[in-house]
């Protein structure tokens, strides 16, 4: 199985996310490049497009997104990169490191509208959406405490436990997953 990992990361912990999945299932790995990358633009809603990926998505099984959430909505970047490449994928998971807890993903703000976002524009070739929480890093007393979580970003240091666990579970439904087979992975049971 041929796997593509691309992502776009602005503090760097969907860089670090998606390196790992990258390692965990030996694939390619690309980062989303904006023709302008400033974050001024998407406050204004401004947004030029991304400039063209290296690899070739139609040469890969499965290509897997990663990136951040943004004010409850589904990126520019990653949404170009949908909008861009959907015809050339074959298969599609969508993957976020986001201040959006599992319990806080239907509120406004949180990741569930995003990933109905995404199923709507791949339809079917989406067959994965999942979560990765910077919650699930932080020490218990600083749960919910939205500074801690702004500050907060993936590292060596600090991906255990949990969301280390989450991972694996990832990779495993990834490489074991059936074509054609829609879930949303965001809860901790991972169903
Ligand atoms: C301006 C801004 C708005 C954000 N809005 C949301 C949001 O609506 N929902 C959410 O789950 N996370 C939100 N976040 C948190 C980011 O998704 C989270 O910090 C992410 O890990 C950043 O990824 P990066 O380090 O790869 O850039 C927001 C972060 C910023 C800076």
């Amino acid at each position: 199985m041929r796997t593509l990992v691309v992502y776009y990361s602005r503090k760097g912990s969907n860089r670090f996310l998606a390196h790992k999945v990258a390692g965990g299932l030996s694939a390619d790995i690309e980062r989303i490049r904006p023709w302008i990358n400033v974050f001024l633009l998407f406050l204004l809603k401004i947004h030029l497009g991304i400039r063209p990926i290296r690899h070739k998505a139609e040469s890969y099984d499965k290509v897997i997104l990663v990136g951040p959430i943004w004010m409850g909505r589904l990126i520019p970047p990653l949404r170009s990169f949908l909008n861009k490449y959907k015809e050339r994928i074959r298969e599609l998971v969508f993957v976020t490191c986001c201040g959006s807890t599992d319990a806080r993903k239907d509120e406004k703000f949180g990741h569930g509208f995003v990933f109905r976002e995404v199923e709507h524009i791949m339809g079917d070739k989406c067959t994965h959406c999942r979560a990765f929480p910077i919650d699930l890093v932080l020490p218990e007393e600083k749960k919910g405490d939205d500074q801690a979580f702004m500050q907060t970003h993936l590292m060596d240091e600090n991906f255990r436990g949990e969301i280390q666990d989450r991972l694996e579970d990832l990779i495993d439904k990834i490489r074991t997953q059936k074509p054609g087979r829609y879930q949303v992975l965001n809860d901790k049971s991972g169903v």
